[in-house]
């Protein structure tokens, strides 16, 4: 009871309320924060921490940034996402300014990174470098999905179309989505001089998949999740065109301090910890399967890849997911 009311207290105000609203719909940073609702740092700064102690938001620092999020799970998510629906941010201005904000912040942002890719797609094979070998990263991938199951897969910002190619000879079909359309051209390009007919790319966001409901049977996201700001979103996006007992592989780094993949190369996130994925997991209703870590081997300074395994739990589960 004390807790319910702390976190109403918390809530009740409109500029608390305004931060929470956003923070369901994504993770951002104070200075974004303080851009969307057109307060002063300072101010935004302490509706945060207030946000903070009552549990309706959480905050963690990597590298230099500092990121908030609402709370995924229990008591303060189902308040957040209640709020989120009695607020009819479509009929109000302010709320409606915020949402109008935030998709801008978010355009800039994915145009920043669109225009990143469309610098360095002839040069992304090279940036591989920066990690544990990509042949034991690729032999990884094909372990854990196996041959067995294959029939359509979906590789989640395909890029150059690598992993599509990796997978040609293990799949009935498969469709990479991509918004870099100078990524696609070289995506294309490979699939049609290895003659992977059965593959295919498409324009697109991964939060939004030009993709059927149900009709897949796994979904990669190679090296993709630490340029978005709402991993999760993704994952819950993926889970959408998965069958039933479909598989989501996640290959991403593990927490790492290169500051300058950030500043010089588009990365919104240094990597993540396994304990944070696998909350993405229970929050979207994925069971995890099994997790490895490829690390470099010796003194080398090279960045360590995790790949995470997790399947679509069938409808009726999620649904109890979501209600809880
Ligand atoms: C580092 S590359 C990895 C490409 C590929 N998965 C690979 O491993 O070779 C990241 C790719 O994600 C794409 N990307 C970033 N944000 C995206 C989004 N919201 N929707 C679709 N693709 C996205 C970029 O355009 C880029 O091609």
């Amino acid at each position: 009871m004390e807790h319910l009311i702390e976190m109403l207290r918390a809530a009740g105000d409109s500029t608390r309320l305004r931060l929470l609203l956003l923070l369901v719909e994504a993770e951002l940073t104070v200075s974004e924060l303080t851009q969307i609702v057109g307060q002063s740092q300072p101010r935004v700064s302490r509706h945060l921490k207030l946000l903070c102690e009552a549990g309706l938001i959480e905050r963690f620092k990597e590298g230099t940034w500092v990121f908030y999020r609402a709370a995924d799970r229990g008591g303060a998510a189902s308040l957040s996402r209640t709020l989120a629906t009695l607020a009819d941010a479509p009929n109000h201005d302010v709320l409606l300014g915020d949402s109008r904000q935030l998709a801008d912040a978010r355009a800039a942002r994915s145009q920043e990174a669109a225009a990143y890719f469309k610098i360095n797609a002839p040069n992304w094979e090279r940036a591989r470098s920066l990690h544990v070998p990509e042949a034991d990263v690729e032999s990884a991938i094909v372990r854990l999905l196996g041959t067995g199951k294959l029939d359509a897969v979906v590789d989640a910002g395909t890029g150059t179309g690598r992993i599509l190619e990796l997978l040609a000879p293990h799949i009935g079909r498969g469709v990479g989505v991509d918004v870099s359309p100078e990524m696609l051209a070289i995506a294309r390009d490979r699939l049609a001089k290895i003659g992977a007919t059965h593959c295919q790319v498409r324009l697109g966001d991964v939060f939004r998949l030009p993709l059927t409901n149900g009709a897949f049977d796994a979904v990669i996201f190679h090296q993709v999740l630490h340029y978005l700001d709402d991993p999760p979103a993704a994952l819950r996006e993926a889970l959408r065109v998965l069958k039933s007992g479909g598989r989501i592989l996640i290959a991403d780094f593990a927490p790492h301090d290169l500051e300058f993949l950030r500043t010089e190369h588009a990365h919104r996130r240094l990597g993540f910890a396994d304990r944070e994925v696998q909350g993405w997991f229970q929050s979207v209703g994925l069971k995890p399967l099994s997790v490895e870590a490829l690390a470099p081997s010796g003194d080398s300074q090279k960045l360590t890849v995790m790949v995470w395994l997790a399947e679509a739990l069938d409808v009726a589960q999620r649904g109890k997911v979501e209600a809880a």
